[in-house]
Formats: C-alpha cells, sequence, structure tokens
C-alpha cells in the first residue's frame, strides 16, 4: 500500500468510526446492544439512575469478559444521558483497587450500586452490595462510598453487615425468644421457622445479611435501604442516617419467607411500589410487585406485573429488576429498568427498560420491541 493509500484509509475509517460514534438513538431497544458515545455497549449492569442538574446519571456494574468478568475488577461505572436515549461515558465512579488488603480489591463482588444526593451534606453517597474476594456470596455485605463530585471519584468508606444486636420495629423481642433456630433446609418446618426469624436470629449479634439492595430517597428527603436479608428469604428496609452514610435503628423485615431478590422503589400518588424478582441466580424468573401506604409497611403482594405470553411472564421479559427510573418532567411516567444478564459473558448483558403502566393501582409492564418517551402521552 502507499502512502497515499493508507493515508485514504485512515481518514475512511475515522470518518466511519466518528459516524458511528456520533449515531442518535429516538428511541429504546430493550434487548439489543445499546452503544454509548464512544461506540461501546454501555457497561452499567444491575444499574440505578440519579436525576441531578436535569440530567441523569447511571451508575452500574462494570463487567469485563471471560470467566472473571461477573468480579469487580474494575469497579462502577458511571454514564450521563439529557434524553435517556444517548449516553456519554462519565468513566469509573469508584474503582476496585489492587491493594490486597482493602475489602474493595479487585476479585471482590460489587453489585447494584446506587447513588444519592444528601443535599445537606452536599455529597454523593454510593452504597453497593459487597462481597469480599474469595468468599463467594458468603459475607452478604453493603458497602459505602462518597464522593464530591457526582461522577466521582468516589472514596470507599467501609462494607459491613446491618443492624447487629437491634431487633425491627416490627419484630417484638416475644417473637425473637420463641425463634426456634434451624441446622440446614432439611430441617423439619423449615419454612416456617424461616419466616418466624430463623435466619433472623442466627445472625442478630453480627449483624443482618445484605445482598440485592436498592436506596430509596422520599419527598421529605428521608433515605432508605432496602435490601435481601435472612439467607435472601427475607427483604429488610432501613432508615437511613441524615447524612445518608449509615443506616439508624429502624428498620423493618418485609415479605418474611418471601425469597425477593433486585429490589426497586418507586412512589406515585402517595404510594410506594416495589418490583422485585424471585431466587434463581443469573437466570430470570417472574417478576413480583407491591405497595405500601409508607415504605415502612405494611407492604402488600400484588403479584406478578408482566402482561404477555406465559414465557414472558415467567421470565419477566428475560430480565430482572433493578430500577425504576422517574421521567423528568413528565408526570406519573415511570421506566422499569431490568437486566438481562449473560453470565458467560456478563459484558454483553443487556438492557430491559420498559414503561409502567397501571391498571388501578397495581403496575404492569408489557414487553415493547421499540419504543419512546412519547408512550407515556398515548397510553
Ligand atoms: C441474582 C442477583 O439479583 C444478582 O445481582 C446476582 O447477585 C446474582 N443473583 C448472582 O447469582
Amino acid at each position: 500500500m502507499s502512502k497515499k493509500h493508507i493515508f485514504f484509509y485512515f481518514i475512511t475509517l475515522s470518518f466511519i468510526l466518528t459516524g458511528y460514534s456520533q449515531k442518535k438513538y429516538t428511541t429504546f431497544k430493550p434487548g439489543d446492544l445499546w452503544l454509548d458515545n464512544n461506540g461501546k455497549h454501555i457497561n452499567a449492569h444491575g444499574g440505578g439512575i440519579l436525576i441531578y442538574n436535569n440530567t441523569y446519571y447511571w451508575f452500574g456494574e462494570h463487567k469485563t469478559t471471560g470467566s472473571l468478568g461477573n468480579k469487580a475488577m474494575v469497579g462502577v461505572g458511571v454514564y450521563s444521558s439529557t434524553d435517556l436515549y444517548n449516553w456519554k461515558n462519565e468513566g469509573i465512579a469508584l474503582k476496585a483497587v489492587n491493594d490486597t488488603t482493602s475489602m474493595l480489591q479487585k476479585g471482590s463482588i460489587i453489585e447494584r450500586p446506587k447513588v444519592i444526593y444528601n443535599k445537606k451534606t452536599k455529597k454523593f453517597v454510593m452504597w453497593f452490595h459487597h462481597e469480599l474476594k474469595d468468599q463467594g456470596y458468603a459475607a452478604a455485605l453493603t458497602g459505602v462510598a462518597t464522593a464530591d463530585n457526582i461522577t466521582g471519584p468516589y472514596t470507599y468508606i467501609n462494607s459491613f453487615r446491618l443492624h447487629p444486636g437491634v431487633l425491627p420495629l416490627n419484630f417484638s423481642k416475644k417473637e425473637f425468644d420463641a425463634v426456634e433456630m434451624i441446622k440446614d433446609r432439611t430441617d423439619k418446618n423449615w419454612k416456617e421457622k424461616v419466616v418466624k426469624g430463623a435466619y433472623f436470629k442466627k445472625d442478630f449479634e453480627v449483624g443482618q445479611m445484605s445482598r440485592d439492595m436498592t436506596l430509596f430517597v422520599d419527598d421529605d428527603e428521608t433515605a432508605y435501604h432496602i435490601t435481601a436479608s435472612e439467607n435472601n428469604q427475607t427483604l429488610h428496609i432501613s432508615k437511613l442516617a441524615d447524612d445518608y452514610l449509615s443506616v439508624t435503628n429502624e428498620y423493618i423485615r418485609v415479605f418474611p419467607g418471601g425469597r425477593n431478590e433486585a429490589p426497586a422503589i418507586f412512589k406515585k400518588d402517595g404510594k410506594y411500589y416495589m418490583f422485585s424478582s424471585g431466587l434463581t441466580g443469573w437466570k430470570p424468573n417472574p417478576g413480583k410487585s407491591a405497595v405500601a401506604d409508607h415504605i415502612m409497611g405494611e407492604w402488600t403482594f400484588l403479584g406478578n406485573p408482566c402482561i404477555g405470553t406465559e414465557k414472558e411472564k415467567a421470565t419477566t421479559f428475560w430480565s430482572q429488576s433493578t430500577y425504576v427510573i422517574p421521567v423528568i418532567g413528565k408526570k406519573d411516567a415511570f421506566i422499569f429498568m431490568g437486566d438481562r444478564w449473560t453470565p458467560k459473558n456478563p459484558i454483553d448483558g443487556r438492557y430491559i427498560w420498559l414503561p409502567v403502566e397501571f391498571e388501578n393501582i397495581k403496575p404492569i409492564l408489557k414487553w415493547q420491541s421499540e419504543w419512546d418517551l412519547n408512550y407515556f402521552n398515548n397510553n
């Protein structure tokens, strides 16, 4: 190839790449590759959105290719968008570190990061599900990091179990004392004992487990941590401290023995709604929904929110909930954010975003192969 040919080859190539990266999306196509401003599939799994200065910031697990792909080899990624369709890669907000003495070392597990903004302290606060390197999912910790700028860098504070030695608001000392312990799942009346708090009692001194989690900030700026606890059998909802950096002693058990993962909360017309899933690892299962007049309960189960074929209902459109986005400037417009996991090549995981509709007070989801925000005006 002559110099002239090489020159034209590079000009053409950069022309194609520039055009590619500047592609403007005007719709959502759930399950498709979704390219960022650099032309790369968005890498923010198990994510959540923080709206700040009329901009959406999407935080999520930065996955990698290959067998280590679900481990935190990089950290938590962050993207920004003003229209929800087109996303700019803002880099790594919280970095997994090389220091093998740090709990945040590469190879630990960082899942479902969620970020909220504290108006009093003017700090951005990230919480995430954290598992320690080479310990599988045994540690069951929740982690906290904080930053002065929304895109980071976030400074890691700590990871811990929740509420050691503290009883929930809806669980009396009398009930606690009556709890019968269990050895394992073969135990007679296992389920009944779990509902009554056998796993709760096991962890009472060391602190309650915290796996799949989310955060919710109410209209009065009170924030809550919602998590799959008690060996994933029971959800715990905890009120955060005013600075959002720790939990208060105010917490409740929700759906004891209900086996919920992947909680996502939103508020409409003064009611609190929750999407969640069952427990099947990376495989999808039927979605669940619930409603409450107050986030601290009582919660009422509303069943599977999915409307569609048997397969769609059984798999939540082959996805698992992670967050619900309130759309800026549109009243009562909420987007279900789900993950279509691809554990063999985690970086390829897809995003299932669907409009949340309502049948009376029940939130429902219907499959859309392509849709845009006008859907909310027309439906
Ligand atoms: C399901 C959870 O929702 C995911 O976040 C992840 O923890 C997988 N289980 C791991 O199997």
